[in-house]
């Protein structure tokens, strides 16, 4: 009896699952935080790495790439499968800062596994995401020697950070780059077990604030009443951004298309338990859920614009006497929809805080860069192979779903490389507290989420070429 390459290479993954997630762990060992400034020794580490782990797997022409003032992408490629479609993957292999060390139940670049997860800072996001081509592509490779299509791995070393060097990257390797669909793996599944195509993102807009009073903190019942607190022009500023119910400003919903009645449909036909996404969330008793009541929940995180006080800095309690502090500072991050200009949400911001500051005081406002938004009507062959490699790799049928979160590589992506179809599949879980202290992949999805991309080239290999 023959084995078909799909068989032989889903059996081979079954029998070297831990050589894989070693792998994987020995990138969660690499604390390659894309926030610090480049060059990063970590993030030249972490290239290398993921190069090596790269050429481990068969890939060839694996090489870094580097970026002025960026940091180290690395890529490697498969390309003997002529006349067979090729599709282009995507990952990413930088990270979030750690947070705050004491909260780590085990310390963030030492991976360990405990009730099925794996700990570690960038074990899920993104990783795992990495790790799942790399082990799918293996798999063909160390059985039929080959892949049913051509296939084209980048693995960029700066989303967490805005993906600054994103322009002049697909200005150069445009051409390299060429493919018949793009599969990006850094989203998130609707629950674990459940397999999600994202057919959505939001886009980000963000801004640092600085509000100074006086030229140093003054005690506050000799000054107290006539001497502006720069605390709480701040708080007030910030506080105009949203309403009493905790949904953002008019002004910040300009442009924003409205689901249709098929998306509105799509979202409401989605399980939605209030009990489990509170739990899930970790919110405390009694805690309302904010936004506008108006709009399912989903579409609330997905399809509407949200405001985060990312960071705010005055004084310590801890020290802290009664005295008026000289300044204040926020970073305030926007969440923009379909729709909407990030651009023009980000000078929204920048006009509220130097406008809405009241009593005269000192007010600077600095734009970080944005990321905009993506959506896709998932239709046509390339989302029907993706519907049935998903099936089969998790036994259980496919949803479609939006995300919150942003990549800013997908829009630009897509659109530079001639508008074709992104496969956005990605095992992020609502437990796997991404971007917080004790990060977590859920292993057996990982597991599914990796059979379902052996299943997922097979699928692709048939898709009529693009012209
Ligand atoms: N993987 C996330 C984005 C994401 C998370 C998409 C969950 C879908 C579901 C990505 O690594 C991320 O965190 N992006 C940043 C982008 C920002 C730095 C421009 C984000 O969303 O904050
Ligand atoms: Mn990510
Ligand atoms: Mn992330």
């Amino acid at each position: 009896m023959t084995t078909s390459p799909v068989g032989a290479a889903l059996d081979h993954l079954e029998a070297s699952w831990d050589r894989y997630l070693d792998q994987l762990k020995a990138l969660v060992r690499i604390p390659g935080v894309s926030a610090e400034p480049p060059p990063s020794e970590a993030l030249r580490r972490s290239a290398e790495a993921t190069k090596t782990v790269l050429e481990e797997a068969g890939f060839k022409g694996c090489e870094v790439i580097e970026f002025p003032g960026g940091h180290p992408y690395a890529y490697g490629e498969w390309l003997d499968a002529p006349g067979a479609p090729t599709v282009l993957l995507y990952g990413h292999h930088d990270v979030q800062p750690p947070g705050r060390p004491e909260k780590w139940i085990s310390p963030p670049y030492e991976p360990v596994l405990r009730d099925g997860r794996l700990y570690g800072r960038g074990a899920v996001d993104d990783k795992a995401g990495v790790m799942m081509h790399v082990a799918a592509c293996a798999a063909y490779l160390r059985t039929s020697g080959k892949l049913p299509l051509n296939v084209k791995l980048i693995v960029e070393g700066e989303e967490e950070a805005g993906s600054n060097s994103l322009a002049a990257f697909l200005e150069k390797y445009r051409v390299k780059l060429a493919a018949d669909v793009i599969v990006l793996t850094d989203t998130a599944n609707l629950d674990v077990g459940i397999p999600s195509l994202t057919v959505s993102l939001r886009g980000i807009a963000a801004v640092k604030v600085e509000v100074e009073a006086i030229a140093q903190p003054l005690h506050s019942g000799m000054w107290g009443g006539p001497v502006p607190d720069p605390v709480m022009a701040l708080c007030r500023a910030i506080a105009e951004l949203t309403d009493a119910e905790g949904r953002i400003a008019p002004k910040f919903w300009e442009g924003v298309t409205p689901l249709t009645a098929e998306e509105r449909h799509d979202l409401e036909a989605l399980p939605f338990d209030e009990h489990e996404f509170r739990a899930q969330a970790g919110m405390v008793p009694g805690a309302k859920l904010t936004g506008d009541p108006a709009m399912p929940v989903w579409g609330r995180l997905w399809r509407q614009p949200n405001v985060t006080i990312i960071a705010l800095e005055a004084r310590n309690i801890e020290g802290s006497s009664n005295q008026i502090v000289e300044s204040a500072r926020a970073r305030v991050s926007v969440r923009v929809v379909p729709g909407q200009s990030p651009e023009r949400v980000a000078d929204l911001l920048v006009e509220h805080f130097r406008t809405r500051v009241p009593w005269g005081l000192a007010v600077r406002v600095e734009r970080e860069a944005t990321a905009g938004w993506w959506v896709t009507k998932p239709e046509g062959p390339a989302f029907e192979a993706a519907a049935r490699a998903l099936e089969k790799g998790y036994g259980r049928k496919a949803v479609h779903i939006g995300a919150g979160g942003s990549i800013p590589f997908v829009e630009p992506f897509a659109r530079v490389l001639g508008g074709l179809p992104a496969l956005l599949m990605g095992v992020e879980d609502p437990s796997c507290n991404a971007h917080s202290e004790n990060e977590s992949l859920h292993v057996d999805d990982w597991k599914r989420g990796t059979r379902s991309a052996v299943y997922l080239y097979d699928e692709l290999s048939r898709l009529p070429k693009r012209k």
